[in-house]
């Protein structure tokens, strides 16, 4: 061996009441969001909530197709919506909550490989750090930037 290389990463679980009020409208619109979920087939309504650099909050949802595969995660959807309709807008946070069988998750739900590849691209063409807060009936897990969530991850300076 060469060197051993060790990599860490911080995460903040608060309880809810302890977020600050613009994290916890973040989080409400996460949540309200998992109920226009399209989730047919999984039953796992998830919802995204995003705050902008303009103080809008957009938010969206899992959208399933009977092709399994043709369907998005909330993330996903979400991201490429406001960076459709907002690209000027840098995105300060995002929070995620997902609903099953008709309860919220007692454990965070938290975004899956390629949501995660898509979010450190909006978070590298804003050349700023977007706060993710994952949602729980048991706490909110708070990271401080995508980067934490994707350690060695393949980004834009890598084709330089
Ligand atoms: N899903 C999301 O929308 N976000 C995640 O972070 C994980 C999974 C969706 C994809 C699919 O519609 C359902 O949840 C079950 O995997």
């Amino acid at each position: 061996m060469v060197k051993e290389i060790n990599l860490s990463t911080k995460i903040a679980v608060y309880p809810l009441e302890e977020c600050t009020e613009t994290e916890k409208k973040l989080i409400e619109a996460a949540k309200k969001a998992t109920e226009k979920a399209y989730a047919p087939y999984s039953g796992f309504s998830v919802g995204a909530a995003l705050l902008l650099e303009n103080g809008e909050i957009v938010s969206g949802n899992n959208q399933e197709n009977a092709a399994y595969p043709s369907g998005l995660c909330a993330e996903r959807t979400t991201v490429f919506y406001a960076n459709a309709n907002f690209p000027e807008e840098k995105v300060i946070a995002i929070a995620i909550a997902a609903n099953h069988k008709g309860s919220f998750t007692e454990d965070v739900i938290t975004p899956c490989g390629a949501c995660r590849q898509v979010l450190l691209e909006t978070e590298n063409r804003f050349h700023s750090p977007m706060k993710v807060l994952m949602y729980s009936e048991k706490g909110v897990y708070v990271m401080e930037s995508i980067r934490d969530l994707l350690p060695l991850s393949f980004g834009d300076e890598m084709l330089k």
